[in-house]
């Protein structure tokens, strides 16, 4: 395979795409598992590794983050990056990869972003302050199973930050919505879902997010196949939100 790598030493440096060569790369390799290989003959060469994230390697933490060929997480569909595998790409292919690029997603070191702006969402409102106690009965609270399983839907996203790289407007809008959806579809978080999606939208705008403008390319990418109508829920409820404040809060 030939590999062009980002590359940079730190967020104030400036960065390049960097050549390798990696021979005899099965199509078993996960994706990780061959910048494995190439870290380590880069090592052995008395070269830096480069630095990528990554923790489970399993699909669920949202961790790992790569641009390959210009899309975020590469070019499986509803698949993180630790779960590609390289028989997705022809033998001597060339391979781009990059960091997720976003305002809001500052290069920390080569491959690795600067993800902490979605803490500060989750921060901001994305929990219920209600004590839930111990877990209580199972008919003790009846959910309906639709919305029981709508909320699951929304709570699969790993908030790995893929929608934001591949949005022209660097919008979390689909990540906020789903945090914020599989709270507020819940009796436990149903309570304070007005003050929720006040807090969380506002926090996403001050963080250097964009705007959605529903080209959808975030659920493209989504290895959860979180649905763009979570995005037309929040919308709703951010709209109601604000008019209940005006009126009741003010
Ligand atoms: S919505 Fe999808 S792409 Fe965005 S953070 Fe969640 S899992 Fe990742
Ligand atoms: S390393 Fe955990 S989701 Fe990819």
């Amino acid at each position: 395979m030939t590999l062009r790598v980002w590359r940079q030493n730190g967020p104030r440096e400036d960065g390049r795409l960097v050549e390798y060569s990696l021979a005899e790369v099965s199509e078993d390799t996960s994706f990780l598992e061959m910048l494995d290989l190439l870290n380590e003959q880069l090592i052995n060469g008395g070269d830096e590794a480069i630095a990528f994230d990554h923790d489970c390697r399993e699909g669920i933490c949202g961790m790992c983050s790569l641009t390959i060929d210009g899309v975020p997480h590469g070019p499986e569909r509803a698949t993180t990056v630790c779960q590609l595998h390289m028989r997705k790409f022809k033998d001597g292919d060339t391979i781009v990869i990059e960091p997720f690029r976003a305002v809001a997603f500052p290069v920390i070191r080569d491959l690795v972003v600067d993800r902490s702006a979605f803490d500060g969402i989750i921060q901001a409102a994305g929990f219920i302050t209600a004590r839930t106690g111990s877990a209580p009965d199972g008919n003790a609270l009846p959910i309906p199973k639709p919305v029981a399983e709508h909320a699951m839907d929304a709570a699969a996203c790993i908030g790995c930050g893929a929608c934001v790289a591949a949005c022209k407007n660097a919008s979390a809008m689909l990540f906020v919505s789903a945090k914020a959806a599989h709270l507020n579809l819940l009796p436990q978080g149903r309570a304070e879902k007005d003050a929720r999606v006040l807090r969380m939208v506002r926090t996403m705008d001050d963080s250097g997010f964009g705007n959605c403008t529903n080209f959808g390319e975030c659920a493209a990418v989504c290895p959860k196949e979180i649905s763009l109508d979570f995005i037309a829920k929040l919308n709703r409820d951010y709209a109601v939100s604000s008019v209940k404040e005006i009126f009741f809060n003010q």
